[in-house]
């Protein structure tokens, strides 16, 4: 299938739990129930899509910072590459499991739209703020679905609690980021509102599958998303 955004070099160097998840699951048949696997396969085109340009975002400032601009961090933003890719590797592993839904190409328009439109015209210190707020309700996504209805052992709930325990860490490293850019502490409620606000407009229209899921998007976003 066609990505949202075109790959990123390579990196090898990632330290997470997801690498063990691949092999241990990419031979296997993951099982769904039905409804589960109609809901779930609306939903990972929005989530694939979101590793992809997260490798895009933390590529080019490696790229920068290794020319000088802000040197010392370029360790740390090839992890969190390397983390994405497996994040991706391993939704997409499943995702090719699934059926594809009949609006797939709009599903993928809509949320790379949302993903451009995200870094597009702003501050460098406001984009990793930006993304330190949407990592932040990625992992209240993730918990929630921790705890949904596919169960606590499922493979797929499993992959989940790997991929939040990566965006926490994420989280910290783009917000200390931002701050270090110049980022406002006071700024930050405003931010993660208006973060909220761009997320919960893309994933309105998925409101039901969520809640085959045993998501609640307003559970989601009612919490602080806190970065
Ligand atoms: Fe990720
Ligand atoms: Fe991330």
């Amino acid at each position: 299938m066609k990505p949202c955004f075109p790959s990123v070099p390579f990196f090898e160097n990632s330290q997470s739990q997801v690498r063990h998840w691949i092999e241990q699951y990419q031979n296997q048949t993951i099982v769904f129930e039905k409804e589960h696997e109609a809901a779930l396969s609306r939903l990972l085109p929005l989530l694939v899509c979101g590793e992809q340009s997260a490798q895009w975002v933390f590529f080019n400032e490696h790229q920068r910072n290794s020319q000088g601009s802000h040197q010392g961090s370029e360790q740390a933003f090839e992890r969190i590459v390397a983390d994405e890719q497996l994040h991706e590797m391993a939704l997409a592993l499943v995702q090719r499991q699934l059926p594809k839904p009949s609006d797939l190409p709009s599903l993928k328009r809509r949320s790379q739209h949302f993903y451009l439109e995200f870094g597009h015209q702003i501050t460098f210190m406001d984009h990793f703020a930006q993304v330190a707020c949407l990592d932040a309700l990625v992992c209240r996504i993730m918990l929630a679905i921790e705890r949904g209805e596919l169960g606590a052992q499922h493979p797929f709930t499993l992959l989940c609690r790997m991929i939040k325990q990566d965006e926490a860490r994420h989280v910290s490293a783009s917000k200390h980021y931002a701050l270090e850019l110049g980022f406002d502490h006071s700024a930050w409620p405003t931010m993660r509102g208006r973060v909220a606000d761009k997320l919960h407009q893309l994933l309105e229209s998925e409101r039901a599958a969520f809640e085959v899921l045993g998501v609640d998007l307003d559970w989601v976003f009612k919490g602080q998303g806190e970065p």
